[in-house]
């Protein structure tokens, strides 16, 4: 495993290497020290912006408690993430309700445990928050088109920019406190225009909003920050321009400031780009075959032990770098379709752009490692689907819950990445 091929450097993807190396079994390990180094890379990148984890993105006790002993909060989308963010050890200061959808009793369950923070984006939430949870601070969600990214999180959620200020006075009259506004560009979004257009709404939302005498306090620039190590549906590397999008993002904070005429806070809530490069996940090859298809044409199927239902769910957008560190280069390659051990065809990496060039001389039990996979793994991973369990997690460093790891170190550069398409 390279840094390059992990976005990782090179001593923690040597630590994770090892871990993989060592296990049997099949399971999915977190580098925590690798998620916090994230956290202390966005903040160099992002001075002054309060960090809120997207639970979401992985809901561990583990990775939520390590963020929070570095001051990060969370974002929690419902009151169950609120009770375990609670018990990791984050104060329910640092905690906001980032879900607009939410019922009556949502909302006075999560008043009832202390929060005080909630998004919205319509009349109708902003009733409910008043009659719940009264005297809230709430921010306003205003709609993206989600162009950009890989998974666009529009239509949905969020609300037109005139929509929002009549949003924001519906709260005051509610009693509510309008302290803000909230983007997400989409998850994974790969471009830097996708922020210069949400820092063009944010910043004319705030002057509408202060025409109406509400002066808001904060900015929610929401997720949207990508991973390093996908590739995409090619088997290319996606390569995001992070750079040039922190820079974008610090120019959009500096025009929130003037249009505000005020002082502003920020809150980002990365969930992707804290974990996905951070995990990888311990696999085993279950078969490779060749088979004509309708077409009469021959193509290489690879199957592995994990896929969309157990750990790769977002398979059908990119495909995740392998290692096979049982076959080294210069070991002969094929390409082939990869694919999922469940009796569903969705289970399957995209192949109408590009094969994975794969060791011709895989064997069944063969491990494979599935890099860049720690992002939204565990929580859509189903229970049981085909009767393939949910995978265990560890963090580099134990096996199993808790314990010491007694493997011997893998040699970085055993196994080979497939992450060049057929061509
Ligand atoms: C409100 C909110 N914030 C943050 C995130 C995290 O997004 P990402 O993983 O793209 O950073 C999500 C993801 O769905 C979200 O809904």
């Amino acid at each position: 495993m390279t840094a390059a091929a992990t976005a990782l450097p090179a001593a923690l993807a040597a630590a994770l290497a090892s871990d993989l190396a060592s296990d049997s079994e099949d399971r999915i390990v977190f580098d925590l020290a690798g998620i916090t180094a994230r956290l202390d890379h966005l903040r160099d990148e992002l001075p002054g912006v309060a960090v809120r984890y997207a639970i979401k993105a992985c809901p561990l006790d583990e990775v939520i408690a390590a963020l929070a002993a570095r001051g990060a909060g969370v974002d929690a989308a419902s009151p169950n993430e609120i009770a375990q963010a609670l018990r990791s050890g984050v104060p329910a200061a640092r905690i906001h309700y980032g879900n607009t959808v939410k019922s009556d009793r949502n909302i006075a369950d999560a008043h009832r445990m202390g929060i005080t923070t909630f998004a919205t984006d319509s009349a109708e939430d902003v009733a409910a928050i008043a009659a719940h949870a009264p005297g809230a601070r709430v921010f306003v969600r205003l709609a993206t088109d989600g162009r950009g990214a890989l998974w666009g999180l529009s239509n949905k959620f969020g609300c037109s920019p005139r929509d929002a200020v009549r949003v924001l006075v519906a709260a005051r009259a509610a009693g509510l406190r309008p302290a803000g506004v909230s983007v997400h560009v989409g998850s994974q979004q790969m471009t830097t225009e996708a922020w210069q257009d949400a820092f063009a709404t944010i910043t004319a939302v705030i002057g509408a909003a202060a025409r109406e005498g509400i002066a808001l306090d904060h900015v929610n620039i929401g997720g949207g920050l990508p991973a390093l190590g996908y590739l995409d549906r090619h088997g290319l590397p996606l390569d995001p321009p992070v750079d040039k999008i922190f820079a974008v993002v610090r120019d959009g904070m500096a025009h929130c400031r003037l249009a505000a005429g005020h002082d502003l806070d920020f809150v980002v809530e990365p969930g992707r780009y804290l974990v996905a490069d951070n995990a990888a996940i311990r696999a085993h090859v279950s078969r490779l075959t060749v088979r004509r298809g309708p077409d009469g044409r021959e193509q290489r199927w690879l199957y592995l032990s994990c896929g969309k239902f157990n750990g790769l769910y977002e398979m059908d957008q990119l495909q995740y770098p392998l290692v096979f560190p049982g076959h080294p280069d210069p070991a002969p390659r094929v390409p082939a379709v990869v694919a999922g051990p469940s009796c569903d065809s969705d289970d399957a990496f995209p192949y109408d752009q590009g094969l994975v060039q794969v060791p011709r001389d895989l064997a069944s039990g063969d491990p494979v490692w599935v890099l860049s996979s720690g992002a939204y793994a565990i929580s859509y991973m189903t229970r049981g689907f085909n009767g393939f369990d949910p995978l265990p997690y560890s963090f580099v460093g134990t096996e199993g819950a808790g314990s010491e790891g007694s493997g011997t170190a893998g040699s970085v550069t055993d196994g080979a990445v497939a992450g060049e398409a057929a061509r």
